[in-house]
């Protein structure tokens, strides 16, 4: 509470706050483990219970969890919704926005609801002013957006530098465990995940938690990469619309409703996304190339470098001419498949747009394709065709090795590329006249 917190000096800040009393679950003398309370840093719920639920309950008082993304993605969205959410249970909470006036923190909060009274906000870069802040207001919880965008004035380098974050990041750890308050640092992340600053701060912090979706699209994926307080497999899922980002309880809307059933090109791939299936339309389109001009291949959430190695292989192992065409590929509704369990679904939705042979339109396929046209093993088949046969999809071509599916689904097993794309595309025998 209020009255047992103060602006700690520097020589807390340096030493005898990380180790004195006040630091959470610390002890001074070793314990048996029963003596230890399990109950005592429970997580406290933001109050969006998606994310609640990709916590494992909430946020835990004095830990600090690194909220990852691209720009753009919905990173300051998210948390000021939760900020607004805790604060308008009756909790104060404090934003420190490095990267927005704060007009426009106060314009953003009015589209996204009424302005709760006990959301404060540190409208600065410098984080000297941090630990004063934190004895005024005593929040229930701490929000620094962007990591990249403050500076700790004793260290040196510019704001975003790698000397720059990892003190700062030193600090907010620091009086997260000083204050036992729940601290959440937002970083972007680059396209290509390079960024130095996030990616060396993973270890710095207890939960990494990164937010996914294409900003053209409305789909948002929210998952634990790291977690100290619970497991990282679950996978919270938002849809951005014009008052922030509200849970999708149906995602099959976004990412199958505008599918056309019957459309040569497309092939659905129940996708493992953390521990989650979630079935994705993948889509392939080919064209000749223009004469004296190199092919062009695009990939939009598909793997560019596999859809490289699986026009090789339908070319050289499976028979299916791709050459002298340009080749452009996506998964559907801003959902990104870079798993190689996705190989089959590519490279036969590849194959329907070369030989322009629509799949059957409830087949779902996944499996790795090898250089030698076999198709491999991939983890979770279990719960890739139960989540289809959920949805309504009554046939799988799936690897030998694939255990058979769920009751109302015929499982068709396959050996190599050849093979399924002369079953998927009707070349051969047709899929549901047994394997
Ligand atoms: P933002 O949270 O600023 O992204 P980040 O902090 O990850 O960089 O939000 C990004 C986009 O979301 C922005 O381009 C506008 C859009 N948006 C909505 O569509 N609806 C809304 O209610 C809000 C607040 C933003
Ligand atoms: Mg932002």
């Amino acid at each position: 509470m209020a009255q047992s917190r103060r602006t700690p000096g520097p020589q807390e800040l340096l030493g005898e706050g990380l180790f004195g009393p006040d630091r959470g679950g610390a002890t001074e003398r070793a314990l048996a483990l029963d003596e230890v309370d399990p109950t005592q840093s429970g997580p406290v719920p933001t109050g969006l219970a998606e994310l609640d639920r990709v916590l494992g309950g909430g946020l835990v008082p004095g830990s600090v969890t690194l909220l990852g993304g691209e720009p753009g993605v919905g990173k300051s969205t998210l948390l000021l919704q939760v900020l607004a959410s805790m604060a308008s249970a009756g909790a104060p909470v404090l934003l420190v926005s490095a990267e927005e006036s704060a007009q426009q923190v106060r314009r953003r909060a009015e589209r996204l609801g009424p302005l709760p009274a006990g959301l404060m906000l540190l409208a600065t870069t410098d984080l000297s002013g941090l630990p004063a802040a934190l004895a005024d207001t005593a929040p229930a919880l701490v929000v620094v957006d962007s990591i990249q965008a403050v500076f700790d004035p004793a260290a040196a380098g510019t704001p975003g530098s790698l000397g720059q974050v990892r003190a700062c990041t030193d600090l907010i750890v620091h009086l997260a465990k000083l204050h036992r308050v729940p601290m959440v640092v937002v970083g972007h992340v680059t396209k290509e995940g390079t960024l130095a600053g996030p990616r060396t701060l993973e270890h710095l912090v207890d939960t990494v938690l990164g937010v996914e979706g294409d900003r053209h699209h409305a789909l948002r994926t929210v998952r634990a990469t790291k977690h100290r307080f619970g497991p990282t497999g679950e996978l919270g899922l938002f849809e951005m619309n014009d008052s922030g980002l509200a849970a999708v309880t149906d995602p099959y809307r976004l990412l199958l409703g505008d599918r056309r059933p019957g459309a040569s090109g497309s092939a659905v791939l129940p996708a493992m996304q953390g521990q989650r299936a979630l079935l994705v339309e993948v889509q392939a389109l080919t064209s000749r190339t223009a004469p004296e001009t190199p092919s062009r291949r695009s990939a939009q959430g598909v793997d560019g470098g596999r859809l490289a190695l699986l026009l090789a292989v339908l070319e050289q192992r499976a028979g299916v001419s791709v050459m002298r065409t340009d080749v452009f590929a996506s998964a559907v509704g801003g959902i990104r498949v870079l798993e190689p369990a996705a190989d089959l679904a590519l490279a036969l939705a590849l194959a329907s747009a070369v030989t322009d042979r629509a799949l059957p339109p409830d087949l779902v396929v996944f499996g790795e394709v090898g250089l030698g046209g076999e198709i491999r093993q991939v983890p979770h088949a279990p719960r890739r065709l139960a989540e289809a046969a959920r949805v309504g999809f009554r046939h799988a071509l799936v690897p030998e090795s694939c255990p058979d599916g769920p009751a109302g689904m015929e499982v068709v097993h396959v050996r190599s590329l050849a093979q399924a794309v002369a079953l998927a595309t009707g070349s051969s025998a047709p899929l549901d006249g047994g394997d």
